[in-house]
């Protein structure tokens, strides 16, 4: 069976509870003929938004995410999420280690591999966002950079959790609205060196299953390229994905390239 294609967007902070209930109805309506045997398709709105993404989501048809989560279930943490609350309102998906989380937020690999561990222990598919920023890739250490941030993120996690995870490859100079979209054959070959260190932190037959995503400014122009590339196994979308018809667009246009749609 061939790999699923996985279509997801971040809403960061934007959309209110209203905005991300009725964008959640439309993206499903409109996606619903989507073959989901062949499509992964996720939303991963703000905290405020979920109780209500919930009520109202089809799950089988859209997964759900958080953007972020603690590393312990409870304590003097002020202003954090426990995965027993993301449990209590039974999400799919816990982000960890946006570029945002990590740059704006200051959060290091060590934070992120606790939130890796305790997210897959309770039972979350675990969505692991990496990237080097423009001064990395101009001292030509992208990969360096990428390697640290998947062994770190993932020590300590057994092969046992591989199916529960993904990665988003998204470099922090190509992302948001000052972003440039990395060239398909740079994203290709970076999807190519997270795929190598994948297997060797999880062995063959698990790291070639993980999906890798490639994220940062990917738009109508550019997302039927990406898709094609070997190495990259899904789109995650930002601004391009905001509107649901434009995000069902883009996905219909990224499965005709790949020939999956009739
Ligand atoms: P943009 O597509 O707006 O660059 O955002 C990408 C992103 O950060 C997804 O997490």
């Amino acid at each position: 069976m061939s790999k699923k294609i996985y279509f997801g967007t971040n809403l960061k902070m934007y959309k209110n509870i209203h905005d991300t209930v009725s964008y959640l109805e439309d993206l499903t309506r409109l996606t619903a003929d989507l073959n989901r045997d062949e499509i992964e398709l996720f939303v991963i709105p703000s905290y405020t938004s979920l109780p209500d993404a919930v009520k109202i989501s089809r799950r089988e048809l859209v997964h759900l995410g958080a953007q972020n989560m603690c590393w312990e279930e409870q304590g003097q943490f002020t202003g954090e999420i426990s995965p027993l609350m993301l449990k209590e309102l039974g999400l799919d998906l816990v982000m960890i280690g946006h570029s945002e989380r990590r740059h704006v937020f200051r959060e290091t690999d060590y934070e992120e591999n606790k939130k890796v561990l305790c997210s897959l222990e309770h039972g979350f598919t675990t969505l692991l966002c990496i990237g080097e920023t423009e001064q990395e890739k101009e001292y030509s250490i992208s990969n360096e950079i990428l390697r640290t941030q998947l062994i770190a993120g993932f020590h300590g996690v057994s092969t046992d959790y591989a199916k529960k995870i993904w990665v988003a490859y998204e470099p922090v100079w190509a992302i948001g609205v000052n972003g440039k979209p990395a060239s398909v054959e740079y994203a290709n070959e970076k999807h190519g060196v997270i795929r190598k260190c994948l297997v060797e932190l999880f062995g063959e037959e698990a790291g070639k299953l993980i999906p890798v995503l490639y994220g940062g400014s990917v738009n109508p122009g550019n997302a039927e390229r990406l898709i094609e590339q070997p190495e990259i196994d899904g789109l995650f979308t930002g601004r391009s994905a905001w509107q649901a018809e434009a995000f069902d667009k883009l996905i219909r246009s990224a499965l005709k390239k790949l020939g999956k749609m009739v």
